[in-house]
């Protein structure tokens, strides 16, 4: 009868396969967290990404509109916006006008008291929501009714001669003028 062989690994083998044990783990460790980094952009997306990239619509010729005389004329503009993963195009009415000093200014069309939209009375010379009333001057000035503030002026810039306008949604209800995200 023979003798029993000693399958027990000795001190020296077992510090070298614990040692490439670690390795091993430490390596799965770094390629998972590698792997899950795109996983984590794309869940974190619509957290991390503004609602809307900065978009500029066209409204013409700036010239068309310097003459302080001219009654506030009204203009549809498209815009795009990111929602989440989604991106919506939307049309929306705006009014290009003149600030009392005589400077081409632009207003949304949407009432700030509950989001209705107001338009030019050229008879009464003012802007008249017709869901609760409220009256504002050429100028987007609040005159009465509800409206909790003045119609909202939008961004404008003048680039090779053509007026744009950025189109934003505003906190209706509020005094002042919050840009909702
Ligand atoms: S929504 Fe315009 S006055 Fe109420």
């Amino acid at each position: 009868m023979g003798t029993p062989m000693n399958t027990t690994p000795r001190p020296k083998e077992m510090g070298r396969r614990s040692f490439f044990a670690g390795l091993l783990g430490v390596g799965a460790a770094g390629v998972g967290l590698l792997l899950s980094i795109p996983v984590l952009r794309y869940a974190l997306f619509p957290l991390t990404t503004r609602m809307r990239q900065r978009s500029w619509s066209a409204l013409g010729p700036v010239n068309q509109y310097t003459s302080p005389a001219t009654a506030p004329v009204r203009k549809t503009v498209t815009f795009s916006q990111q929602d989440g993963w989604r991106q919506l195009v939307s049309a929306q009415s705006v009014y290009v006008t003149h600030s009392n000093e005589g400077k081409v200014e632009v207003l949304s069309a949407i009432c700030p008291h509950l989001g209705c939209t107001v338009s030019w009375q050229p008879g009464h010379d003012r802007f008249v929501c017709p869901c609760h009333g409220s009256e504002f001057d050429a100028d987007g000035k609040r005159i009465a009714g509800p409206s909790p503030r003045n119609m909202d002026k939008l961004p404008v810039r003048v680039d090779n001669g053509q007026l744009e306008v950025e189109f934003e949604y505003f906190r209706p209800n509020v005094p002042n003028q919050e840009l909702m995200s």
